[in-house]
């Protein structure tokens, strides 16, 4: 990972067009065609609008029997602080009413929660849960507005694993609607830098003309902790799903092709 090289970036037509992308990734591991290891593989799913229509279609594809849960183990990227499983805002949460079969892999002990309260222990023990399981096969993510990355926010170190973080105020903007009549929380535990880079394979998604400075920092920027998702230029397998808004800034070299 000390080297550079462009992740791959692809413009759909429109952010739906992401869905069945993704799960024809999800659908790949989960069977087995991508290993030839015995072991369930590991994906890390990223929460947050951008993936709502995504896991709304992991849910159908789940019921219908074309992706069996059992078939793979999930995890997530980050937690607000102190926020267990089932208090709604947080991000587990988010994630099971969208997707209940995540609810079911949780109580079956084959989706590894992030530990939420943050002790030291605690997150170290995490890591080593995800390298026993023989580390992430396929991280999903997304960007914050500021360029952050779950929740490494501008000035994070790009060299961390799993942490507590103080949110950057634009985020506790960004979340504030998920807490109402409440306050955001200030804190969170999240992947760090080090623990995101670490996955075989990423797949970044971005829609929107709000993302659109992000993702231009993020390919075009310097590589450094003042635009944490730059460190994707680190990795090997690093895919860029956009739509033509979160596009509207990059140079026209940037842009391996569209996809229909
Ligand atoms: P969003 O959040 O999907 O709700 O835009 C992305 C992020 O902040 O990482």
């Amino acid at each position: 990972m000390d080297h550079q090289a462009p992740p791959q970036v692809r413009v759909l037509d429109a952010a739906d067009a992401a869905v069945p992308f993704l799960l024809q990734e999800v659908r790949a591991l989960a069977s087995g065609q991508e290993s030839e290891s015995n072991q369930r593989p590991l994906i890390s799913f990223a929460t947050g609008g951008t993936f709502t229509a995504f896991f709304r279609a992991l849910d159908a594809e789940i019921k219908q029997g074309r992706i069996t849960p059992t078939e793979f183990l999930g995890t997530h990227l980050d937690e607000y602080m102190g926020f267990e499983p089932e208090r709604p805002g947080g991000m587990l949460h988010e994630l099971s009413l969208r997707c209940p079969a995540m609810r079911d892999m949780l109580a079956r002990g084959s989706f590894l929660p992030v530990p939420c309260h943050g002790a030291e222990g605690s997150l170290r023990a995490h890591e080593e849960r995800i390298e026993r399981a023989g580390g992430i096969k396929l991280q999903l993510l997304g960007i914050g507005r500021n360029g952050h990355i779950a929740f490494n926010e501008p000035g994070a170190s790009l060299d961390e694993g799993f942490h507590v973080t103080t949110l950057a105020e634009s985020t506790r903007v960004d979340a504030k609607a998920r807490f109402v009549p409440d306050q955001p929380p200030r804190r969170a535990v999240t992947a760090g830098m080090k623990s995101i880079l670490t996955a075989e394979r990423i797949i970044l998604c971005a829609f929107g003309a709000d993302k659109a400075a992000a993702v231009t920092s993020m390919l075009q920027g310097e590589v450094n902790g003042t635009c944490p998702a730059s460190a994707l230029r680190m990795h090997k397998n690093a895919l860029v799903l956009l739509d033509s808004a979160a596009a509207s800034n990059l140079d026209a070299g940037a842009i391996a092709g569209a996809m229909h």
